[in-house]
């Protein structure tokens, strides 16, 4: 198979997992390509495509803009915060003005889940889900497997763990989706206030002693606390958070194996991972990183050539 079964990247729970192999072997060329001393390739010259922001982002924005342009690709870049959606115009009016500029494709972020979902219904550009609210971030899952399968050979067969605020992450849900597609075993960690009451149908175990799970696990994957989605406390204090579910040098050293730690990024040092953790060689969480331009430019590479173009 050498194109995707799909049109857009909605979410890791529309695709198959012929379609992330494809997206890997893609990624292992545009990993190539990226370490060259000339990282630039023409293959999407005559596409543009938008990068519509509507909630912060470091990581993953740059990300995609790199990846865009080392594709040679003409972007442009929209922030919620600096647009007239504080005017009060609507999602699908603010999207069909940038399209009316023969926008190709439109990544994006939005505080509401679905969003990305509902604009492929009334737009015709091609869209990449780069976030939604707490549902999916198909992205960061594809990247976060392909780390996996680079560090330990596969993905299949391996148990991860996926601590912290399930409840509130796009990241869990999109990682316990690509990593079940690539036959890995998941349980998800973290205090019962924050694990969704619909997890127990998703397939994934449950367990809520951190080192139990550690014991249990080849990767860890340490989540951020998502406070700015907490309307209420889901947990007495930050320090018997970090006590119960945090990761910390002695407790890594004294499992009877070497696991390999993940997390999303923002990092927040010392409450669900230490420095001493997220600094030392069991960590690949600046490999995610560089993965995320080479998984991104794979993305933006098979979509493009999906897109129906309007004769001029
Ligand atoms: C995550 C996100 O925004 O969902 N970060 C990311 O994209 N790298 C996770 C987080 O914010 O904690």
């Amino acid at each position: 198979m050498n194109e995707l079964s799909v049109k857009h990247l909605l979410g890791i729970k529309y695709i198959t997992e012929a379609d992330i192999q494809l997206i890997f072997k893609t990624a292992d060329h545009f990993k190539e390509v990226i370490n060259r001393s000339i990282k630039k390739v023409p293959s999407l010259r005559d596409i543009t495509i938008s990068n519509l922001f509507f909630e912060s982002s470091t990581r993953t924005r740059l990300s995609f803009e790199l990846a865009e342009k080392r594709l040679s690709a003409d972007v442009i870049n929209f922030s919620a915060s600096a647009s007239s959606v504080n005017k009060g115009e609507t999602l699908i009016d603010t999207v069909n003005n940038i399209l009316s500029m023969k926008v190709d494709m439109v990544v994006m972020r939005h505080p509401n889940p679905g969003a990305g979902v509902f604009l492929s219904k009334h737009i015709k550009a091609c869209i990449i889900n780069a976030g939604d609210g707490t549902h999916e971030h198909p992205t960061q899952a594809l990247l976060d497997c392909y780390s996996i399968r680079e560090r330990l050979g596969d993905v299949a067969g391996k148990n991860v763990v996926i601590v912290g605020d399930i409840l509130h992450s796009r990241v869990a849900l999109s990682n316990i989706f690509a990593l079940q597609k690539l036959g890995a075993t998941v349980k998800v960690c973290g205090p019962k206030t924050l694990l969704p009451k619909y997890i127990g149908n998703l397939g994934v175990g449950i367990e809520t002693n951190l080192r139990k799970a550690l014991q249990w696990c080849d990767v860890a994957n340490m989540l951020r606390v998502q406070n700015e989605r907490m309307d209420i406390s889901y947990f007495p204090s930050t320090r018997e958070y970090t006590q119960q579910f945090g990761l910390n040098k002695a407790m890594l050293d004294s499992l009877d194996k070497e696991i390999v730690v993940m997390h999303p990024g923002p990092i927040n040092r010392g409450v669900e991972i230490t420095s001493d953790v997220a600094d030392s060689k069991q960590a690949i969480i600046l490999e995610q990183v560089q993965n995320g331009v080479a998984i991104r430019m794979a993305v933006l590479y098979l979509l493009a050539s999906k897109i129906e173009r309007d004769e001029d």
